[in-house]
């Protein structure tokens, strides 16, 4: 059991994380992050779960790193701690589908938090902004990086050198969010359902696709397409994809496949 974090499996095969640091709208303390890796690191190594969602409350994904805590910091304390750092384990070891369900403040870490997810699916009023300009500093998990890919420069620039606020319904329309939802708990089912939908499908594929996917943001174009050939020639060793095809030439396109 967590302190900031509720953890349940509302379908089979799917895990949800809820942060739940309430008093703080969900600020982003160094033991709720623990916790957080914690969490994902126990879903990742869970052969029953296949697919993660990761959610805030309604009012609060999260309003950012804990300024209560950072305040104070050196650049010494910083640099020689490597602060935030563990915050990038979060995307590098989780190898199973993340989909971050964003309703209300997701700003500064909250914002950048929420753009590491794979899919990023959002209600109306979430209110997503990376305001550190107005505490003196600059976003430090990503976000000056994944918020100029998501929506690009120009917009990325105004949102972060006049920390103003992108809202749910914007960030559908600029690709930041790939779902608007009208209500929270839409966002959280439609996430949730989402999950349930990609656990029905091969594990293997899965997990070949994300990282395919992911390879996207680092390579060039070739590089890029050589490396997806090699793993997609690799499925062809996979005993998923003879199910799946086998299937479909056999019984046609409707066949269940118990994967
Ligand atoms: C610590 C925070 C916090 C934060 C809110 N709280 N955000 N504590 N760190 N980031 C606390 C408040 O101090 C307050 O505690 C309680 O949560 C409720 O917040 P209020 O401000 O009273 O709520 P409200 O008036 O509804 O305003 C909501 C808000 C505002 C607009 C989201 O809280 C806000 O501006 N928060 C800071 C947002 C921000 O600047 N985020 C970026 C942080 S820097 P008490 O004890 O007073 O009741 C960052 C850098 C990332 O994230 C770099 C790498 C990770």
């Amino acid at each position: 059991s967590y302190e900031f974090l509720l953890v349940s499996e509302p379908k089979p095969k799917v895990g949800l994380i809820q942060l739940n640091r309430p008093k703080a709208l969900n600020a982003l303390s160094t033991p709720l992050i623990t916790e957080l890796n914690s969490a994902l690191q126990t879903f990742q190594s869970n052969p029953a779960i296949s697919a993660i969602v990761l959610t805030g409350s309604e009012k609060a994904f999260a309003a950012g790193a804990d300024i209560k805590e950072m305040k104070d910091l050196s650049f010494s304390a910083a640099y020689g701690s490597d602060f935030i750092e563990s915050w990038s384990s979060l995307i590098t070891f989780l190898k199973k589908p993340l989909i971050t369900a964003v309703n209300g403040y997701a700003l500064g870490g909250g914002c950048e938090l929420a753009m590491m997810g794979d899919i990023l699916y959002a209600s109306k009023g979430a209110v997503f902004g990376q305001p550190e300009i107005k505490l003196g500093t600059i976003p430090g998990a990503g976000g000056s990086q994944r918020l100029t890919r998501a929506i690009g420069k120009s917009r990325a620039m105004e949102c972060i050198l006049t920390g103003s606020n992108i809202s749910g319904t914007q960030a559908g329309e600029w690709g930041l969010a790939a779902r608007v939802f009208e209500t929270p708990q839409e966002c959280v089912d439609g996430a949730v359902a989402t999950a349930e939908k990609i656990a029905g499908f091969s594990q293997i594929a899965v997990k070949a696709a994300k990282e395919v996917v992911n390879k996207s943001q680092e390579l060039g174009i070739r590089e890029g397409v050589e490396f997806e050939r090699r793993v997609f020639h690799g499925l062809f060793g996979s005993r998923d994809q003879k199910l799946g095809m086998g299937s479909f030439a056999e019984k046609g396109p409707k066949a269940k496949v118990e994967w």
